[in-house]
Protein backbone atom coordinates (compact mmCIF):
# COMPACT_ATOMS: atom_id res chain seq x y z
CA UNK A 1 0.00 0.00 0.00
CA UNK A 2 1.03 3.33 -1.13
CA UNK A 3 2.00 5.93 1.93
CA UNK A 4 1.89 9.06 1.06
CA UNK A 5 0.49 11.27 4.00
CA UNK A 6 0.94 10.46 7.63
CA UNK A 7 -0.62 11.84 11.25
CA UNK A 8 1.62 12.38 13.98
CA UNK A 9 -0.39 12.79 17.41
CA UNK A 10 1.17 14.31 19.84
CA UNK A 11 4.98 16.05 19.27
CA UNK A 12 6.59 15.00 22.27
CA UNK A 13 10.44 14.17 22.07
CA UNK A 14 9.80 10.77 20.40
CA UNK A 15 6.42 12.06 18.16
CA UNK A 16 8.96 15.09 16.76
CA UNK A 17 11.65 12.75 16.11
CA UNK A 18 9.10 10.42 14.32
CA UNK A 19 7.71 12.78 11.94
CA UNK A 20 11.12 14.32 11.42
CA UNK A 21 12.16 10.19 10.02
CA UNK A 22 8.38 10.49 7.89
CA UNK A 23 8.74 13.69 6.50
CA UNK A 24 12.97 13.07 5.74
CA UNK A 25 11.49 10.34 3.69
CA UNK A 26 9.63 12.25 1.48
CA UNK A 27 6.58 11.89 3.07
CA UNK A 28 4.14 14.15 3.79
CA UNK A 29 3.26 14.71 7.95
CA UNK A 30 0.17 15.98 9.51
CA UNK A 31 1.45 16.98 12.77
CA UNK A 32 -0.95 16.96 15.41
CA UNK A 33 -0.98 18.38 19.12
CA UNK A 34 -4.06 19.13 21.79
CA UNK A 35 -3.14 23.05 21.22
CA UNK A 36 -1.22 25.51 19.82
CA UNK A 37 1.41 25.98 22.75
CA UNK A 38 2.17 22.15 22.72
CA UNK A 39 2.41 22.55 19.04
CA UNK A 40 4.95 25.35 19.07
CA UNK A 41 6.94 23.13 21.72
CA UNK A 42 6.96 20.09 18.91
CA UNK A 43 8.01 21.80 16.24
CA UNK A 44 10.89 23.42 18.39
CA UNK A 45 12.50 20.02 19.34
CA UNK A 46 11.79 19.15 15.05
CA UNK A 47 13.92 22.11 13.99
CA UNK A 48 15.87 21.70 16.61
CA UNK A 49 17.15 18.56 15.45
CA UNK A 50 17.10 19.41 12.18
CA UNK A 51 19.25 22.77 12.76
CA UNK A 52 21.65 20.14 14.85
CA UNK A 53 21.92 18.06 11.55
CA UNK A 54 22.59 21.10 9.34
CA UNK A 55 24.80 22.78 11.59
CA UNK A 56 27.21 19.36 11.43
CA UNK A 57 27.31 19.27 7.38
CA UNK A 58 24.33 15.99 7.23
CA UNK A 59 21.84 18.04 6.15
CA UNK A 60 22.11 21.18 3.44
CA UNK A 61 20.27 24.03 3.85
CA UNK A 62 17.71 23.56 1.35
CA UNK A 63 17.50 19.97 2.12
CA UNK A 64 16.21 21.33 5.73
CA UNK A 65 13.98 23.61 3.66
CA UNK A 66 12.42 20.91 2.21
CA UNK A 67 11.62 18.06 5.12
CA UNK A 68 10.25 21.23 6.90
CA UNK A 69 7.70 21.92 4.55
CA UNK A 70 6.35 18.64 4.26
CA UNK A 71 5.09 19.09 7.82
CA UNK A 72 2.14 20.22 8.27
CA UNK A 73 1.09 21.62 11.54
CA UNK A 74 -2.49 20.84 12.92
CA UNK A 75 -4.15 22.05 16.73
CA UNK A 76 -6.68 18.74 15.92
CA UNK A 77 -7.79 15.75 14.45
CA UNK A 78 -9.82 17.30 11.25
CA UNK A 79 -6.42 17.26 9.16
CA UNK A 80 -5.65 13.82 9.75
CA UNK A 81 -9.15 13.26 7.33
CA UNK A 82 -6.88 12.09 4.04
CA UNK A 83 -3.85 10.37 5.63
CA UNK A 84 -2.54 6.94 4.49
CA UNK A 85 -1.33 6.08 8.14
CA UNK A 86 -1.80 8.02 11.87
CA UNK A 87 0.46 7.20 14.64
CA UNK A 88 -0.46 8.23 18.43
CA UNK A 89 2.96 9.20 19.70
CA UNK A 90 1.17 10.25 23.57
CA UNK A 91 2.02 9.83 26.78
CA UNK A 92 1.09 6.11 28.48
CA UNK A 93 -2.23 6.35 29.66
CA UNK A 94 -4.81 4.25 27.97
CA UNK A 95 -7.57 6.45 28.41
CA UNK A 96 -5.99 9.52 26.66
CA UNK A 97 -4.74 6.34 23.70
CA UNK A 98 -8.52 5.23 23.89
CA UNK A 99 -9.58 9.05 23.21
CA UNK A 100 -6.85 9.53 20.34
CA UNK A 101 -8.06 5.61 18.13
CA UNK A 102 -11.82 6.96 18.82
CA UNK A 103 -10.98 10.72 17.14
CA UNK A 104 -8.66 8.25 14.27
CA UNK A 105 -11.51 6.48 13.90
CA UNK A 106 -13.91 9.02 13.34
CA UNK A 107 -12.00 11.40 11.07
CA UNK A 108 -9.35 8.77 9.02
CA UNK A 109 -10.98 6.67 5.84
CA UNK A 110 -11.61 3.32 6.45
CA UNK A 111 -8.85 1.63 5.14
CA UNK A 112 -6.01 4.19 6.53
CA UNK A 113 -3.73 2.29 8.97
CA UNK A 114 -3.75 3.31 12.84
CA UNK A 115 -0.56 2.51 14.98
CA UNK A 116 0.94 3.49 18.10
CA UNK A 117 4.03 4.17 19.42
CA UNK A 118 3.45 2.61 22.52
CA UNK A 119 6.21 1.22 24.44
CA UNK A 120 4.49 -0.08 27.70
CA UNK A 121 0.82 -0.81 27.15
CA UNK A 122 -0.80 -3.63 25.30
CA UNK A 123 -1.08 -3.13 21.62
CA UNK A 124 -4.43 -5.28 21.97
CA UNK A 125 -5.62 -3.15 24.66
CA UNK A 126 -5.18 0.15 22.30
CA UNK A 127 -6.76 -1.77 19.23
CA UNK A 128 -9.70 -3.01 21.36
CA UNK A 129 -10.66 1.22 21.39
CA UNK A 130 -11.05 1.28 18.13
CA UNK A 131 -13.79 0.42 16.19
CA UNK A 132 -11.55 -1.48 13.32
CA UNK A 133 -9.12 -2.97 15.38
CA UNK A 134 -7.93 -5.39 12.30
CA UNK A 135 -5.87 -2.08 11.19
CA UNK A 136 -4.03 -1.26 14.06
CA UNK A 137 -0.74 -2.36 14.88
CA UNK A 138 2.43 -1.36 16.94
CA UNK A 139 5.07 0.89 15.44
CA UNK A 140 7.51 1.44 17.98
CA UNK A 141 10.72 3.41 17.69
CA UNK A 142 13.97 4.33 19.36
CA UNK A 143 15.22 7.52 21.15
CA UNK A 144 16.34 9.57 19.48
CA UNK A 145 14.03 8.32 16.75
CA UNK A 146 15.95 9.99 13.77
CA UNK A 147 19.34 7.79 14.79
CA UNK A 148 17.98 4.74 16.11
CA UNK A 149 17.36 2.08 13.41
CA UNK A 150 15.09 -0.30 15.05
CA UNK A 151 11.13 -0.61 14.71
CA UNK A 152 9.39 -3.18 16.51
CA UNK A 153 6.48 -3.94 14.66
CA UNK A 154 3.91 -5.27 16.59
CA UNK A 155 0.94 -7.33 15.82
CA UNK A 156 -1.72 -8.59 17.69
CA UNK A 157 -4.65 -11.23 17.17
CA UNK A 158 -6.81 -8.91 15.52
CA UNK A 159 -4.42 -7.34 13.27
CA UNK A 160 -5.24 -8.15 9.63
CA UNK A 161 -3.30 -10.26 7.19
CA UNK A 162 -0.32 -9.04 5.60
CA UNK A 163 -0.32 -5.33 7.64
CA UNK A 164 1.87 -5.81 9.56
CA UNK A 165 4.47 -6.69 6.72
CA UNK A 166 3.00 -4.12 4.96
CA UNK A 167 4.03 -1.83 7.95
CA UNK A 168 7.65 -2.97 8.21
CA UNK A 169 7.73 -2.22 4.05
CA UNK A 170 7.02 1.50 5.54
CA UNK A 171 10.30 0.93 8.02
CA UNK A 172 12.15 -0.14 5.79
CA UNK A 173 11.27 2.79 3.67
CA UNK A 174 12.07 5.27 6.34
CA UNK A 175 15.76 3.56 6.54
CA UNK A 176 14.89 1.41 9.71
CA UNK A 177 14.98 -1.94 9.95
CA UNK A 178 12.07 -3.65 11.35
CA UNK A 179 11.51 -6.84 13.49
CA UNK A 180 7.88 -8.22 13.61
CA UNK A 181 6.95 -9.05 16.74
CA UNK A 182 3.71 -11.19 18.90
CA UNK A 183 2.23 -8.32 21.23
CA UNK A 184 3.42 -9.14 24.91
CA UNK A 185 4.94 -6.58 27.72
CA UNK A 186 7.92 -4.78 26.26
CA UNK A 187 7.94 -6.57 23.11
CA UNK A 188 11.81 -7.47 22.48
CA UNK A 189 14.03 -4.58 23.43
CA UNK A 190 12.27 -2.45 26.30
CA UNK A 191 11.62 -6.12 27.66
CA UNK A 192 15.30 -7.09 27.99
CA UNK A 193 16.99 -3.21 28.03
CA UNK A 194 14.25 -2.15 31.50
CA UNK A 195 15.28 -4.97 34.21
CA UNK A 196 18.92 -4.45 32.70
CA UNK A 197 18.33 -0.54 33.57
CA UNK A 198 16.43 -1.53 36.87
CA UNK A 199 18.94 -3.77 38.42
CA UNK A 200 21.71 -0.98 37.30
CA UNK A 201 19.98 1.58 39.81
CA UNK A 202 19.63 -1.29 42.63
CA UNK A 203 23.52 -1.52 42.08
CA UNK A 204 23.44 1.97 42.89
CA UNK A 205 21.37 2.26 45.86
CA UNK A 206 22.19 -0.34 47.67
CA UNK A 207 25.77 1.05 47.62
CA UNK A 208 27.14 -1.66 45.28
CA UNK A 209 29.27 0.82 43.21
CA UNK A 210 29.21 4.32 42.40
CA UNK A 211 27.57 5.73 39.13
CA UNK A 212 30.12 6.43 37.33
CA UNK A 213 31.83 3.02 37.48
CA UNK A 214 28.57 1.21 36.89
CA UNK A 215 28.49 3.21 33.79
CA UNK A 216 32.09 2.82 32.84
CA UNK A 217 31.23 -1.27 33.65
CA UNK A 218 28.57 -1.11 30.63
CA UNK A 219 30.54 1.18 27.80
CA UNK A 220 33.83 -0.01 28.64
CA UNK A 221 33.53 -3.51 29.74
CA UNK A 222 30.59 -4.32 27.83
CA UNK A 223 31.27 -2.12 24.87
CA UNK A 224 27.71 0.12 25.31
CA UNK A 225 27.49 3.15 24.00
CA UNK A 226 25.72 4.70 27.02
CA UNK A 227 26.08 3.66 30.46
CA UNK A 228 22.75 2.28 31.92
CA UNK A 229 22.43 5.53 34.35
CA UNK A 230 22.82 7.94 31.83
CA UNK A 231 20.50 5.50 29.22
CA UNK A 232 18.05 5.71 31.97
CA UNK A 233 18.10 9.75 32.09
CA UNK A 234 17.59 9.66 28.16
CA UNK A 235 14.32 7.07 28.09
CA UNK A 236 12.95 9.54 31.03
CA UNK A 237 13.04 7.77 34.86
CA UNK A 238 9.23 8.16 34.69
CA UNK A 239 8.85 6.32 31.12
CA UNK A 240 11.19 3.68 32.84
CA UNK A 241 9.14 3.07 35.58
CA UNK A 242 6.28 3.20 33.91
CA UNK A 243 7.47 0.04 31.37
CA UNK A 244 8.19 -1.76 34.57
CA UNK A 245 5.48 -1.57 36.12
CA UNK A 246 3.86 -3.53 33.03
CA UNK A 247 6.67 -5.97 32.82
CA UNK A 248 6.56 -6.80 36.71
CA UNK A 249 2.44 -6.66 35.77
CA UNK A 250 3.07 -9.42 33.16
CA UNK A 251 6.03 -11.34 34.15
CA UNK A 252 6.38 -11.03 37.74
CA UNK A 253 9.79 -11.61 39.46
CA UNK A 254 12.68 -9.28 40.80
CA UNK A 255 13.95 -8.35 37.92
CA UNK A 256 11.00 -5.88 37.08
CA UNK A 257 10.20 -5.15 40.23
CA UNK A 258 10.82 -0.98 40.11
CA UNK A 259 14.18 0.30 42.29
CA UNK A 260 13.13 2.19 45.28
CA UNK A 261 15.35 4.40 44.50
CA UNK A 262 14.15 5.20 40.92
CA UNK A 263 10.83 5.68 42.26
CA UNK A 264 12.27 8.46 44.08
CA UNK A 265 13.40 9.99 41.71
CA UNK A 266 10.51 9.86 39.85
CA UNK A 267 8.34 11.54 42.68
CA UNK A 268 11.10 14.12 42.75
CA UNK A 269 10.52 15.14 39.38
CA UNK A 270 14.31 14.27 38.28
CA UNK A 271 12.69 12.60 35.39
CA UNK A 272 16.01 12.92 33.51
CA UNK A 273 17.52 14.86 30.74
CA UNK A 274 13.71 16.35 30.09
CA UNK A 275 13.65 17.83 33.36
CA UNK A 276 17.44 19.06 34.12
CA UNK A 277 17.85 16.03 36.36
CA UNK A 278 17.88 12.85 36.71
CA UNK A 279 20.69 10.32 38.16
CA UNK A 280 23.05 13.29 36.38
CA UNK A 281 22.31 16.26 35.95
CA UNK A 282 22.28 18.61 32.42
CA UNK A 283 23.88 20.28 31.74
CA UNK A 284 26.38 18.44 33.67
CA UNK A 285 27.50 20.11 37.09
CA UNK A 286 31.08 20.65 37.14
CA UNK A 287 32.03 17.97 39.78
CA UNK A 288 35.51 18.24 41.35
CA UNK A 289 37.75 15.96 39.68
CA UNK A 290 38.76 12.15 42.05
CA UNK A 291 42.56 12.70 41.66
CA UNK A 292 42.84 9.43 44.06
CA UNK A 293 44.05 7.44 41.40
CA UNK A 294 46.66 9.88 40.07
CA UNK A 295 47.63 11.25 43.63
CA UNK A 296 48.28 7.82 45.18
CA UNK A 297 52.03 6.35 44.28
CA UNK A 298 51.80 3.50 42.18
CA UNK A 299 53.08 0.70 44.54
CA UNK A 300 56.65 -0.51 43.49
CA UNK A 301 56.72 -4.53 44.31
CA UNK A 302 53.38 -6.37 43.96
CA UNK A 303 52.41 -9.68 45.11
CA UNK A 304 50.66 -11.46 42.27
CA UNK A 305 48.61 -14.45 43.32
CA UNK A 306 46.71 -16.19 41.03
CA UNK A 307 45.47 -19.66 39.50
CA UNK A 308 47.92 -19.31 36.29
CA UNK A 309 46.43 -19.05 33.25
CA UNK A 310 46.33 -16.09 30.64
CA UNK A 311 45.18 -13.60 32.29
CA UNK A 312 47.81 -14.16 35.23
CA UNK A 313 50.23 -13.96 32.87
CA UNK A 314 49.26 -10.74 30.53
CA UNK A 315 48.42 -9.12 34.34
CA UNK A 316 52.19 -10.34 35.73
CA UNK A 317 53.46 -8.83 31.99
CA UNK A 318 52.12 -5.73 32.03
CA UNK A 319 53.22 -5.05 35.37
CA UNK A 320 56.24 -5.85 34.17
CA UNK A 321 56.74 -3.89 31.71
CA UNK A 322 55.23 -0.66 33.70
CA UNK A 323 58.43 -1.22 36.06
CA UNK A 324 56.87 -2.78 38.94
CA UNK A 325 58.27 -5.47 40.53
CA UNK A 326 56.32 -9.26 40.68
CA UNK A 327 56.64 -11.57 43.98
CA UNK A 328 54.55 -14.09 43.82
CA UNK A 329 55.10 -15.09 47.37
CA UNK A 330 53.20 -13.13 50.33
CA UNK A 331 56.15 -13.59 52.64
CA UNK A 332 57.92 -11.46 50.60
CA UNK A 333 57.67 -7.47 51.40
CA UNK A 334 55.60 -5.78 48.74
CA UNK A 335 53.15 -2.54 48.84
CA UNK A 336 50.01 -4.80 47.96
CA UNK A 337 48.89 -8.52 47.29
CA UNK A 338 47.01 -8.24 43.89
CA UNK A 339 44.72 -11.98 43.86
CA UNK A 340 43.86 -12.27 40.19
CA UNK A 341 40.20 -12.86 40.76
CA UNK A 342 37.74 -14.42 38.22
CA UNK A 343 33.99 -13.28 38.56
CA UNK A 344 32.40 -16.83 39.60
CA UNK A 345 35.25 -17.35 42.46
CA UNK A 346 35.62 -15.18 45.45
CA UNK A 347 38.32 -13.56 46.50
CA UNK A 348 38.27 -13.51 50.29
CA UNK A 349 39.69 -16.98 50.94
CA UNK A 350 42.73 -16.45 48.27
CA UNK A 351 43.24 -13.09 50.31
CA UNK A 352 43.01 -15.02 53.96
CA UNK A 353 45.58 -18.03 52.43
CA UNK A 354 48.47 -14.92 52.11
CA UNK A 355 48.34 -14.29 55.45
CA UNK A 356 48.05 -10.34 54.48
CA UNK A 357 44.07 -9.85 53.69
CA UNK A 358 44.03 -5.91 54.37
CA UNK A 359 46.96 -5.73 52.20
CA UNK A 360 44.99 -7.78 49.45
CA UNK A 361 42.70 -7.05 46.64
CA UNK A 362 41.05 -8.68 43.30
CA UNK A 363 42.09 -7.66 39.85
CA UNK A 364 39.83 -8.88 37.15
CA UNK A 365 40.83 -7.51 33.64
CA UNK A 366 37.21 -7.55 32.37
CA UNK A 367 37.62 -6.18 28.74
CA UNK A 368 40.38 -4.94 27.20
CA UNK A 369 41.55 -1.76 29.09
CA UNK A 370 39.16 -2.05 32.04
CA UNK A 371 40.14 -3.16 35.61
CA UNK A 372 37.61 -4.48 38.30
CA UNK A 373 39.43 -3.98 41.24
CA UNK A 374 37.09 -5.98 44.23
CA UNK A 375 37.43 -4.92 47.27
CA UNK A 376 37.03 -7.80 49.65
CA UNK A 377 35.47 -7.20 53.63
CA UNK A 378 39.10 -7.12 55.12
CA UNK A 379 40.77 -4.60 52.18
CA UNK A 380 42.20 -1.90 53.84
CA UNK A 381 41.13 1.72 51.70
CA UNK A 382 45.02 2.06 51.36
CA UNK A 383 45.70 -1.13 49.19
CA UNK A 384 42.69 -0.31 47.29
CA UNK A 385 43.60 3.02 46.26
CA UNK A 386 47.26 1.78 45.56
CA UNK A 387 45.77 -1.34 43.48
CA UNK A 388 43.74 2.05 41.54
CA UNK A 389 47.01 3.17 41.05
CA UNK A 390 48.14 0.33 39.80
CA UNK A 391 45.53 0.20 36.98
CA UNK A 392 46.75 3.74 36.03
CA UNK A 393 50.18 3.04 36.00
CA UNK A 394 48.93 -0.39 33.42
CA UNK A 395 47.04 2.10 31.51
CA UNK A 396 43.81 0.54 32.33
CA UNK A 397 40.43 2.55 33.68
CA UNK A 398 39.34 1.05 37.07
CA UNK A 399 36.26 0.49 38.49
CA UNK A 400 35.43 -0.75 42.26
CA UNK A 401 33.14 -3.63 42.54
CA UNK A 402 32.77 -5.91 45.64
CA UNK A 403 33.96 -9.20 46.51
CA UNK A 404 30.37 -10.69 45.26
CA UNK A 405 29.61 -12.81 42.31
CA UNK A 406 30.20 -11.29 38.75
CA UNK A 407 32.32 -8.41 40.33
CA UNK A 408 30.90 -5.26 38.54
CA UNK A 409 30.68 -6.02 34.52
CA UNK A 410 29.40 -9.63 35.02
CA UNK A 411 26.81 -8.48 37.74
CA UNK A 412 25.05 -6.25 34.69
CA UNK A 413 26.21 -8.76 31.86
CA UNK A 414 24.96 -11.45 32.85
CA UNK A 415 21.41 -11.86 34.28
CA UNK A 416 20.80 -9.34 31.09
CA UNK A 417 21.84 -12.50 28.40
CA UNK A 418 20.20 -14.88 30.64
CA UNK A 419 17.01 -12.52 30.13
CA UNK A 420 17.76 -12.57 26.18
CA UNK A 421 18.32 -16.69 26.68
CA UNK A 422 14.96 -16.70 28.34
CA UNK A 423 12.91 -14.70 25.19
CA UNK A 424 14.55 -16.98 23.36
CA UNK A 425 13.73 -20.13 25.01
CA UNK A 426 10.14 -18.77 25.63
CA UNK A 427 9.68 -19.10 21.57
CA UNK A 428 9.22 -15.18 21.21
CA UNK A 429 11.66 -13.93 19.85
CA UNK A 430 14.54 -15.82 17.54
CA UNK A 431 18.35 -15.20 19.05
CA UNK A 432 18.86 -13.62 15.45
CA UNK A 433 15.90 -10.90 15.86
CA UNK A 434 17.14 -10.17 19.54
CA UNK A 435 20.60 -9.63 18.27
CA UNK A 436 19.06 -7.07 15.43
CA UNK A 437 16.57 -5.58 18.18
CA UNK A 438 19.41 -4.38 20.44
CA UNK A 439 21.92 -3.58 18.19
CA UNK A 440 19.57 -1.40 16.21
CA UNK A 441 17.40 -0.14 18.97
CA UNK A 442 19.71 0.31 21.60
CA UNK A 443 22.93 1.02 20.03
CA UNK A 444 24.78 -2.60 20.96
CA UNK A 445 27.94 -2.96 18.63
CA UNK A 446 26.95 -6.82 19.36
CA UNK A 447 23.65 -8.52 20.02
CA UNK A 448 23.15 -10.20 23.27
CA UNK A 449 23.79 -13.66 21.78
CA UNK A 450 26.68 -11.69 19.98
CA UNK A 451 28.12 -10.98 23.15
CA UNK A 452 27.13 -14.31 24.89
CA UNK A 453 29.29 -15.56 22.41
CA UNK A 454 32.24 -13.35 23.21
CA UNK A 455 31.82 -13.83 26.81
CA UNK A 456 32.17 -17.43 27.18
CA UNK A 457 28.56 -19.46 27.34
CA UNK A 458 30.62 -21.93 30.09
CA UNK A 459 31.97 -18.48 32.14
CA UNK A 460 28.55 -16.34 31.70
CA UNK A 461 26.67 -20.19 32.87
CA UNK A 462 29.28 -20.10 36.07
CA UNK A 463 28.72 -16.50 36.75
CA UNK A 464 24.89 -16.96 36.99
CA UNK A 465 25.20 -20.17 38.79
CA UNK A 466 27.63 -18.03 41.56
CA UNK A 467 25.03 -15.25 41.18
CA UNK A 468 22.61 -17.32 42.25
CA UNK A 469 23.87 -19.69 44.91
CA UNK A 470 24.57 -16.40 46.55
CA UNK A 471 21.87 -14.22 46.05
CA UNK A 472 18.95 -17.30 45.64
CA UNK A 473 17.32 -15.01 43.14
CA UNK A 474 15.36 -17.04 40.51
CA UNK A 475 16.00 -14.32 37.98
CA UNK A 476 19.58 -15.44 38.04
CA UNK A 477 19.25 -19.49 37.86
CA UNK A 478 20.81 -19.99 34.42
CA UNK A 479 18.54 -21.17 31.45
CA UNK A 480 17.73 -24.50 30.64
CA UNK A 481 18.54 -23.36 27.07
CA UNK A 482 22.36 -22.02 28.40
CA UNK A 483 22.98 -25.29 29.94
CA UNK A 484 22.51 -27.35 26.65
CA UNK A 485 24.18 -25.22 25.09
CA UNK A 486 27.70 -25.34 26.67
CA UNK A 487 26.51 -28.89 27.12
CA UNK A 488 26.57 -29.37 23.10
CA UNK A 489 29.00 -27.21 22.69
CA UNK A 490 31.45 -29.36 25.14
CA UNK A 491 30.31 -32.95 23.48
CA UNK A 492 30.90 -31.65 19.93
CA UNK A 493 34.29 -32.53 18.64
CA UNK A 494 36.57 -29.72 17.62
N1 LIG B 1 18.16 13.78 17.95
C1 LIG B 1 18.63 13.71 16.70
N2 LIG B 1 19.87 13.29 16.40
C2 LIG B 1 20.67 12.95 17.41
C3 LIG B 1 20.26 13.02 18.76
C4 LIG B 1 18.94 13.46 19.01
N3 LIG B 1 18.46 13.53 20.24
N4 LIG B 1 21.29 12.61 19.54
C5 LIG B 1 22.30 12.30 18.72
N5 LIG B 1 21.94 12.51 17.45
C6 LIG B 1 22.73 12.25 16.26
C7 LIG B 1 23.84 13.22 16.12
O1 LIG B 1 23.45 14.36 15.38
C8 LIG B 1 24.88 12.42 15.38
O2 LIG B 1 24.55 12.39 14.02
P1 LIG B 1 25.69 12.50 12.91
O3 LIG B 1 26.61 11.34 13.14
O4 LIG B 1 24.92 12.43 11.63
O5 LIG B 1 26.34 13.82 13.14
C9 LIG B 1 24.66 10.99 15.88
O6 LIG B 1 23.35 10.97 16.42
C10 LIG B 1 25.64 10.62 16.97
O7 LIG B 1 25.52 11.57 18.01
P2 LIG B 1 26.70 12.06 18.94
O8 LIG B 1 27.98 11.99 18.19
O9 LIG B 1 26.30 13.36 19.57
O10 LIG B 1 26.66 11.09 20.15
P3 LIG B 1 27.05 9.60 20.27
O11 LIG B 1 27.94 9.09 19.22
O12 LIG B 1 27.46 9.51 21.68
O13 LIG B 1 25.65 8.84 20.08
C11 LIG B 1 23.55 8.06 20.76
C12 LIG B 1 24.51 9.23 20.77
C13 LIG B 1 23.10 7.79 19.33
C14 LIG B 1 22.36 8.48 21.62
C15 LIG B 1 24.30 6.79 21.33
O14 LIG B 1 24.85 7.09 22.57
C16 LIG B 1 23.38 5.60 21.50
O15 LIG B 1 23.15 4.83 20.58
N6 LIG B 1 22.87 5.41 22.74
C17 LIG B 1 21.90 4.35 23.06
C18 LIG B 1 20.52 4.91 22.91
C19 LIG B 1 19.45 3.89 23.20
O16 LIG B 1 19.68 2.84 23.78
N7 LIG B 1 18.22 4.21 22.79
C20 LIG B 1 17.08 3.34 23.02
C21 LIG B 1 16.43 3.64 24.32
S1 LIG B 1 15.02 2.61 24.61
C22 LIG B 1 13.78 3.38 23.77
O17 LIG B 1 13.92 4.42 23.22
C23 LIG B 1 12.48 2.67 23.78
C24 LIG B 1 11.43 3.47 24.50
O18 LIG B 1 10.21 2.76 24.40
C25 LIG B 1 11.76 3.68 25.95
Amino acid sequence: MEIREVAVVGLGTMGAGIAEVFARSGIGVVAIEVDQDALTRGLGILDASLARAVSRGRLSQAEQDEIRGRIRPAPGFSAAAGVDLAIEVVPERIEIKRQIFAELDRVCSPDAILATNTSSLSVTSVAAASQHPHRVVGMHFFNPAPVMRLVEVVSTVLTADGLAAAVADLARRLGKTPVQVGDRAGFVANALLLPYLNHAVTLLETGYATRDDIDAAATAGIGLPMGPLALLDLIGLDTSLSILEVLHGEFGGSRYVPAPLLRRLVAAGRTGRKSGQGIYQYPAADTPQDGNALAEPGPSTVTLIGPGGAQEAELASAAAAAGVNITRNPAHPSDLVVIAATPDQRVLPAAIETGRAADAVGLHVAAPGLAEIVTTRASSAASVATAGALAAGLGLRAVGAPDRPGFLVGALLYPHLADAIRMVQDGYAAAADVDTAMMLGCGYPQGPFQLLDKAGAQAVLDGLRAMHAAYGDPAFAPPPLLAEQVTVAAGLPG
